[in-house]
């Protein structure tokens, strides 16, 4: 299914919190999703970004994955990382009310960049303990001096490959709350990370996986986490997968406009 397809798809089957039964999800739309609330915090994100879109200085980048469709060269400007590789206003948004609404403890990123997406979970709970992975050491220094620049000071950038990181990484006494999973676009990698960090699930974890329907490997990727016997309830945003795992919902699929 074409990228267009796949979005006419979403559109004719998505709805808004009309015809939610379920309680968890409804109060999920109404007080977060469609929160309209102009939060304070808005500002320090729109500031973040701005200052990245600004940055005309250039780095040498290290190629990971299959995200990096745009760029020829590996010498790139910050400003055209910031525009293209992260995520938009809109979305950092919507992920600082999420981390707001749930306040979750422990948060993991995958896929760092130069943490437009870090410093609205960052805010989002200004108690939590973020950690980020990201494989280029120029981008994930760049992101360093970026938190430090806006007082950001809840998040650990570690500087690894996704995969070893976490075959290598001793999860079993690691719990997270949320995972944003936006690295490496593929239904391999993502199944594989998938399973990693099974063992990390505590019952009120949220998992949110970017781009889902971006090819037709990552919409497999997708339909065998929803069908996953740990995963009870999922969201379809269409550019985002939500994932709960709480034991005492029923087994159900949404696809909501956002
Ligand atoms: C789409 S970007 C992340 C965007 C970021 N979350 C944001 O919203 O600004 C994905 C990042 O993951 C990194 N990456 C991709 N595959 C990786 C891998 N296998 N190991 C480590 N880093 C990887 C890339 O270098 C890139 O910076």
């Amino acid at each position: 299914m074409t990228i267009l397809k796949s979005y006419l798809n979403f559109l004719y089957n998505s709805k808004n919190e009309h015809g939610v039964h379920s309680p968890f999800v409804f109060s999920l739309l109404t007080n977060c999703f469609y929160d309209k609330k102009k939060y304070p915090e808005y500002g320090i994100l729109k500031n973040y970004r701005n200052s990245l879109l600004l940055n005309k200085n250039t780095i040498q980048v290290t190629d990971f994955g299959a995200g990096s469709r745009v760029f020829k060269s590996n010498k790139r400007q910050i400003s055209k990382i910031a525009a293209t590789a992260g995520i938009s206003s809109k979305r950092a948004e919507l992920l600082f009310r999420i981390v707001n609404y749930f306040q979750p403890e422990n948060i993991l990123e995958i896929g760092t960049s130069l943490g437009l997406a870090t410093s609205a979970m960052s805010l989002g709970n200004k108690n939590s303990k973020v950690i980020t992975l990201e494989g280029c050491p120029n981008t994930i220094n760049q992101c360093q001096w970026q938190l430090q620049k806006f007082n950001i000071n809840n998040v650990d950038c570690v500087n690894t490959e996704f995969s070893s990181h976490l075959k290598t990484y001793n999860l079993q006494p690691t719990t997270y709350n949320l995972i944003y999973f936006d690295g490496n676009h593929s239904k391999k990698a993502t199944l594989e990370y998938f399973e990693l960090l099974l063992p990390t699930l505590t019952n009120d974890a949220v998992w949110i996986f970017d781009d889902i329907h971006w090819s037709k490997d990552m919409e497999e990727a997708w339909e065998i986490i929803k069908n996953h016997s740990k995963v009870k309830v999922t969201i379809d945003t269409f550019q985002w997968g939500i994932v709960f795992f709480r034991k005492e919902q029923e087994k159900e699929h949404f696809v909501i406009r956002t």
